[in-house]
């Protein structure tokens, strides 16, 4: 039986997870819960190869690929990390889970239905939430050098796919168009609601 609470933040590249991620562990930490900050991809070994291999190489390798070593660094992160943390009533907060997944690797083409088959042992979030920025507002953000994932056109079609994921009801969206404390105003509403419960 799992005790802690997991939490994910999702969103589009630059839409602010890890901004709002780390300012909801620091808020409930100084409300004292034990939370932690966790990310995928992982520093792990897929996670290792995603970032130096396939975010960073000259063009996108079959979204198949992308899907299965997504899996594998995320089965990794469940196993080590997430579960671990769960059974010490952690609270794990997650910059992106299995619906970036879902997000990036459908808008790239592959069956939803596949995507969660795959990922079927990553433990189910209490609490997904979808920070909601337009591609045109995190383009001029993004500064650093770009992913293979970073063009206007990917991010309008995974934004879409996150939209369609809400209006299903697997996520909760939460306008992340708007100054970084006003968000972090919500979000630390939303889950202080959920663990007064
Ligand atoms: P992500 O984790 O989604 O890539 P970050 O939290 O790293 O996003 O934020 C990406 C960039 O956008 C950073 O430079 C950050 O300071 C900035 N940023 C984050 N939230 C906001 C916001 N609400 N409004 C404007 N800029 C923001
Ligand atoms: P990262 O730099 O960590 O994200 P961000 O720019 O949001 O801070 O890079 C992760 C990239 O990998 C991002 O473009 C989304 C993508 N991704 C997938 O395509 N599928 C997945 O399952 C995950 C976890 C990430």
């Amino acid at each position: 039986m799992r005790k802690g609470m997991l939490i994910c933040i999702e969103g589009i590249d630059a839409s602010g997870k890890t901004t709002q991620a780390k300012l909801l562990v620091k808020n409930l930490n100084e409300r004292g819960y034990e939370a932690v900050y966790t990310s995928e991809p992982t520093k792990g070994f897929f996670g290792q190869i995603l970032r130096q291999k396939i975010l960073y190489g000259n063009e996108r390798v079959p979204a198949v690929v992308e899907a299965l070593l997504f899996a594998l660094d995320r089965l990794e992160h469940v196993e080590k990390e997430i579960k671990p943390a769960l059974e010490k009533e952690k609270i794990v907060v997650s910059d992106r889970y299995l619906y970036s997944s879902i997000a990036y690797q459908g808008a790239a083409g592959l069956d939803p239905a596949w995507i969660e088959e795959i990922n079927r042992w990553a433990i189910k979030p209490d609490l997904a939430i979808y920070l909601d920025v337009p591609a045109e507002v995190v383009i001029k953000r993004l500064k650093r050098k770009r992913s293979v994932m970073e063009t206007l056109e990917n991010q309008r079609r995974v934004r879409n796919v996150y939209l369609r994921l809400v209006k299903e009801g697997m996520l909760l969206l939460v306008d992340g168009n708007r100054p970084i404390e006003e968000i972090e105003r919500e979000i630390l509403e939303i889950v202080m609601k959920r663990l007064r419960k």
